[in-house]
């Protein structure tokens, strides 16, 4: 059940109950595609780290370990140790950008593993068995991509297959949330807005969409290519047709300004591999922009990643001693400028939520641009 608590234009302060826990949005989800958040981060450091939602992806554990393993483990939460939320992607995404020999039909998409090219079918029925068989918290309705740069002609009839897909998602997981044997039986479901950079075809599908039973509902199909302007557009022509007293989650998204920039236009759910997958590469963010601790002004630093920040790595550890664990390929190093960035994210968003609480979002964003904007 998603409350909407307060509205500052179309920025949305809500909360998501759901059965492991209540969700304050605007928030971002933290990605651990394969179970886990890359660069060594174990769930009792989410917990110290602000983490609300753990995010993972449907292909990569039915190829390995499988969902069946995950299933007689307990489910994916038993599984990670992680009692909190987790909301898993559908699989459809994963299969574009990840699989070979891709064939979509009617019925699902054909394609073979990335791990060992075994061949592989996934429909809406399969996504939904798997994500059932993980147990996560929110499941996501099983969607085609469609390019950025497709012709028109093919996104419309992706767009409508896709609706026909999630049709079937809904019968799917109704009948997995009543059947005997299954680990979480208020799974929720989220469907995906798609339309690439058309927005009469985009405001079409949110109006279809919002017709339907569903728990939240995504913006899929951005950051895939087109511009960040070309993003917010569509997000401003889309998001007035998706309910506002239920989540609207932008899938894949993205640096801070971009965060910023769509709660103003109404999301309140992100995810992004950004802050671990720069973390890993010695990338930090700071309220004054990033920094890349293998720039060697900082071998001699005593001072911590950012002044003030609270999470492990700035509590005890100076600049010049991260840089040197990163130079000596230390999995430490990779470690601590994890934690640190999604640290950052988790407490802007919080930062968030505490501006919309005071109804001075505005200001807020203005400020934490201004202060960011030597590196975005
Ligand atoms: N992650 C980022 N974009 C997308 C999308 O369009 N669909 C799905 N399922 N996942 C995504
Ligand atoms: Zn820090």
């Amino acid at each position: 059940m998603y409350k909407l608590i307060k509205q500052e234009g179309r920025a949305k302060r809500g909360e998501l109950h759901t059965v492991h826990g209540v969700i304050q949005t605007p928030v971002f989800m933290n990605v651990g595609t394969a179970a886990a958040i890359k660069g060594a981060v174990a769930s009792d450091d989410l917990e110290g780290i602000k983490t609300q939602v753990e995010l993972s992806n449907t292909y990569h554990l039915h190829v390995r370990p499988g969902d069946e393993v995950i299933k007689k483990m307990g489910g994916l939460h038993k599984f990670m140790s992680w009692d909190k939320p987790i909301l898993t992607d559908s699989g459809g995404f994963q299969v574009f950008s990840l699989a070979s020999l891709r064939k979509i039909k009617e019925e699902g998409v054909y394609f073979q593993s990335h791990i060992d090219g075994r061949k592989i079918f996934m429909g809406p029925e399969e996504s939904m068995r798997i994500q059932s068989n993980l147990a996560s918290t929110i499941a996501m309705a099983f969607d085609e991509c469609p390019s950025s740069k497709a012709e028109r002609k093919y996104v419309q009839a992706s767009v409508e297959r896709t609706t026909r897909w999630l049709e079937r998602c809904l019968r799917e997981l109704s009948r997995l949330n009543a059947a005997e044997g299954t680990i979480n039986k208020k799974q929720m479901l989220f469907g995906i807005n798609q339309g690439a950079i058309f927005p009469d075809i985009r405001i079409e599908h949110a109006k279809i969409l919002s017709q339907m039973e569903l728990d939240g509902f995504a913006v899929g199909g951005l950051a895939v290519g087109e511009s960040h302007d070309e993003m917010y557009y569509i997000l401003e022509e889309t998001v007035p047709y998706l309910p506002a007293d239920k989540p609207t989650y932008l899938m894949g998204v993205g640096t801070p300004a971009n965060i910023l920039e769509s709660v103003e236009r109404g999301v309140d759910f992100f995810d992004c591999v950004y802050p671990s997958r720069n973390g890993r590469h010695g990338h930090l963010y700071t309220n004054q922009g990033k920094i890349n601790l293998f720039n060697a002004k900082y071998e001699l630093d005593e001072r911590p990643i950012e002044e003030g920040c609270g999470c492990p790595a700035c509590r005890r550890y100076s600049r010049g001693y991260i840089r040197h664990l990163l130079k000596a390929k230390e999995m430490l190093g990779m470690r601590l400028c994890v934690l640190h960035n999604l640290y950052f994210y988790n407490t802007m968003m919080e930062e968030i939520r505490n501006a919309l609480d005071e109804g001075n979002f505005a200001a807020y964003k203005k400020r934490k641009l201004e202060g960011m904007s030597a590196s975005l």
